[in-house]
């Protein structure tokens, strides 16, 4: 399962990639709004941080703004991966960019259908998003278990699923048991992952009874 992170944020970019475990990034317009810097610097610096994937989402609505925006940012970097939205005009684009050999993340995805729509017309990612599916009421994570279902009765659809929109450590777990190809989660989310008190209560513990023998490791 890879791990993406969704932030467009430079700087918690560049000390989650210490880690090992940041695959790739996902960004949005608002995001990018948050950072309050020029779009294209930032996915510069992101791109040459991580090797992977880094999703840029074009703004423009128009099939043909799409496909200029598309054009354009792919070549900012060679990782870049051009995000559209799951509407008429955005698989129209997403058909003629990966067609093209361009990567194409189909975002705001709600409902299987739409899923079907975007492995259809050769996306590489359709991102799902599980939260705001929970914020109106509706079960998100059952979304990504459809999808998966769907997309195994198909090995002609290669759409690698994007779970998104995540929220807490919970919505990882359950999209990993699901099946989801990839994870994009906000750099908070990431950091909790790590976290469980009996590991801090128990390395506490260990750390005093080790201090009680007087012995260092590495001690001469
Ligand atoms: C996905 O690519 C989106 O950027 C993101 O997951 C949206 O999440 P939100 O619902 O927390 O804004």
């Amino acid at each position: 399962m890879k791990f993406f992170l969704d932030t467009a944020d430079v700087n918690e970019i560049r000390e989650l990639v210490e880690t090992g475990l940041v695959d790739g990034v996902t960004t949005n317009p608002s995001l990018v709004a948050q950072a309050g810097r020029r779009f294209e610097d930032v996915l510069i610096e992101i791109c040459e941080l991580v090797p992977g994937p880094v999703s840029a989402e074009v703004t423009d609505t128009t099939f043909e703004g799409m496909l200029a925006e598309g054009r354009h940012l792919a070549k900012v970097a060679s990782n870049v991966v051009i995000k559209v939205p799951l509407t008429i005009e955005g698989l129209k684009a997403c058909r003629i960019l990966s067609r093209e050999g361009i990567k194409v993340n189909v975002t705001l995805c709600f409902s299987p259908a739409q899923a079907i729509l975007a492995a259809k017309v050769g996306a590489s990612f359709v991102s799902p998003f599980i939260g705001r599916l929970d914020d109106v009421g509706e079960a998100g994570m059952t979304l990504i278990y459809e999808i998966v279902e769907i997309y195994r009765n198909y090995p002609e659809f290669t759409t690698e699923i994007l779970a998104a929109s995540i929220r807490h450590p919970i919505h990882v777990v359950d999209s990993a048991r699901a099946g989801a190809h990839v994870v994009t989660m906000p750099p908070k989310v990431l950091r909790q992952l790590y976290n469980h008190p009996l590991t801090d209560k128990g390395l506490s513990a260990f750390l005093n009874d080790w201090k009680k023998t007087g012995q260092k490791i590495l001690a001469r």
